[in-house]
């Protein structure tokens, strides 16, 4: 569903993706680790057709991003890092114009429009302009738009931040969901306990390269014996050097 095949970008004579290979199968949900500035975006970029690689392949659902562009798309959700909406739209207006965008038919997108609007506990503002909206409650229109049009390949770049315990963990359960019929996901998170709660697989990547992929169990037997038990918050420090943080505390 998603396959990335040597995956690289220069920004003049920086690389910030260098050669990534992977594959997110029907059903699976793949969570993206790495630092700050690691090229987790970047990489979400190219794999939705918004950055041209400088080499390597994206594919979704079998067509290239860079070559096939509106076929991968049409496939293809993406909940960006920055909930992008149109204020001068109301919330209701958003998820119409996503569902005709995304070809949804209207007698579903006439049920499930205010279905998602109360799932998200946004009725009373569905008819409010989004440029009144809150950053969590923006963030929960653009996750609502991409339940509405049901994608095959979905991307996550931090979905869950700005949202309230309550709806993060809707959302948890909406991409398992989403997962359990048949979509392939792609989640970049920061919040591990959710990589490890939700993903199937997991790749980490450092310096534009990734250091690490597997499940968390085959993550663990990778990093010796002495990982059994080990939280994903320790492999994934001793993976990316966090733990020099003790050192640079010194300094505090
Ligand atoms: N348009 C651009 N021009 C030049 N450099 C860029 C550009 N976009 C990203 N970079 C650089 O590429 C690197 C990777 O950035 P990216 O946004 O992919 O990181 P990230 O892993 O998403 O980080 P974060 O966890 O902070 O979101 C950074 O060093 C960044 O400065
Ligand atoms: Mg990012």
């Amino acid at each position: 569903m998603i396959e990335v095949s040597g995956l690289t970008k220069r920004f003049g004579t920086y690389t910030a993706v260098s050669d990534l290979s992977l594959r997110v199968e029907p059903g699976r949900i793949y969570g993206f680790l790495g630092p700050n500035g690691a090229g987790k975006t970047t990489t979400v970029k190219m794999l939705t057709g918004l950055l041209r690689p400088s080499a390597g392949t994206a594919r979704i659902c079998g067509f290239d991003v860079a070559s096939d562009t509106l076929e991968a798309k049409r496939r293809l959700g993406l909940v960006p890092d920055e909930p992008f909406v149109y204020p001068k739209l109301t919330g209701a207006e958003f998820l119409r114009l996503t569902g005709d965008l995304y070809e949804v038919p209207y007698e579903v997108q006439r049920r499930r429009v205010p279905e998602l609007l109360e799932m998200f506990e946004l009725t009373g503002f569905g008819g409010e302009l989004l440029e009144t909206y809150s950053h969590g409650m923006r963030q929960k229109v653009v996750l609502a738009s991409v339940i509405l049009h049901e994608p095959k390949a979905l991307i996550l770049d931090e979905p869950l931040v700005g949202l309230d315990p309550k709806s993060a963990r809707m959302a948890k359960e909406i991409f398992r969901t989403m997962a359990a019929r048949g979509a392939a996901i792609f989640m970049c998170t920061h919040v591990l306990e959710i990589a490890e709660r939700i993903c199937d697989r997991i790749g980490i990547i450092l310096g534009g390269r990734l250091v690490a992929e597997g499940t968390l169990a085959e993550l663990r037997s990778r990093s010796g014996p002495a990982a059994q038990g080990r939280s994903l918050e320790e492999i994934f420090l001793e993976l990316t050097g966090g733990q020099e943080y003790a050192a640079l505390l010194k300094n505090l």
